[in-house]
């Protein structure tokens, strides 16, 4: 009876991986721009004690996923993203489905972090996306985005989040479909990118979809109670081409955002 089961599990993982085949070739047809080479070099993340933890922050171009539960610190960590992005000059984006831009500022404020300066100097883009636009952005191969993208020359890109993204779509495969696309325009923009996404965790373990496979790193931010108090903490999953610590460290949001506490090792995740 196990043995069936193994059997058909496994039948099925490459009947998943063939689907996934198809549907990148698909995708990639359908993006008629060049992709943008990789580069090497690496950006500051701007979350203090969290470059040093790999190698001295993310390569430029790659695509990251932040992944935790609601109220781990997601939007947080990605709008320092973009801030430390902003200080340096940098031109940033960021796409939301689910905040308020307004709403966004006046909680980030609290870190003082003035994005709306930025905005009104044409430094910082803030997009609240609705369902439609979004499907027409994946048929149009970018659409407005790839020209704010290229014309303001964007160099840090949110995507806030990939998760109300994906429940655009009702079935798995238009989901993974719509994904690989968004994957596949991603690359073609070239910019660094940060996409938050919702935690699954199935048995204690952080559960993954086909998503996470297209991510050049993985960061899981966990929000767990210990004896009636809860502890933040963040696990480099993986990054691709990096020599990361693979240790679950605590961090704390201070009155300057999220500061990772050097040395401070949290035994259990969760
Ligand atoms: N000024 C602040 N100082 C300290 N902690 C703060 C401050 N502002 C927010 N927080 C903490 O951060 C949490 C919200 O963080 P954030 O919005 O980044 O979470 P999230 O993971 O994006 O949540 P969601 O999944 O709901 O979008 C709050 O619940 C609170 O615990
Ligand atoms: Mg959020």
């Amino acid at each position: 009876m196990k043995k069936v089961k193994k059997k058909s599990k496994v039948v099925k993982a490459k009947a998943l991986k063939k689907q996934v085949k198809v549907l990148k070739k698909q995708v990639k047809k359908s993006v008629k721009s060049k992709i943008v080479p990789r580069r090497t070099q690496r950006i500051k993340s701007g979350i203090p004690g969290l470059d040093p933890l790999t190698q001295g922050g993310l390569k430029e171009g790659s695509i990251t996923l932040v992944i935790g539960t609601a109220g781990s610190g997601k939007t947080i960590f990605a709008m320092q993203f973009l801030m430390e992005g902003l200080k340096n000059g940098e031109s940033c984006l960021y796409l939301t489905f689910e905040e308020k831009k307004e709403k966004l500022y006046s909680d980030v404020s609290a870190f003082g972090w003035d994005f709306k300066k930025y905005e009104e100097a044409k430094k910082f883009f803030a997009v609240e996306y609705n369902p439609e636009q979004v499907k027409s952005l994946i048929e149009e191969g970018g659409g407005t985005v790839d020209q704010l993208i290229s014309k303001n020359k964007i160099t840090r890109l949110v995507i806030d989040s990939i998760t109300s993204f994906s429940l655009l779509y009702q079935d798995e495969l238009s989901r993974k479909e719509a994904g690989l696309a968004l994957f596949e325009l991603m690359n073609k923009w070239g910019c660094t990118v940060l996409l938050t996404g919702q935690a699954v965790f199935k048995q204690q373990e952080f559960e993954e979809t086909s998503l996470e496979f297209e991510a050049d790193n993985i960061i899981l931010l966990y929000h767990s109670k210990k004896a009636g108090k809860r502890i933040r903490a963040l696990e480099i999953l993986k990054m691709r081409g990096t020599k990361h610590v693979n240790k679950t460290m605590a961090f704390d949001i201070t009155k300057t955002g999220l500061v990772v506490k050097p040395g401070t090792i949290v035994k259990n995740g969760f």
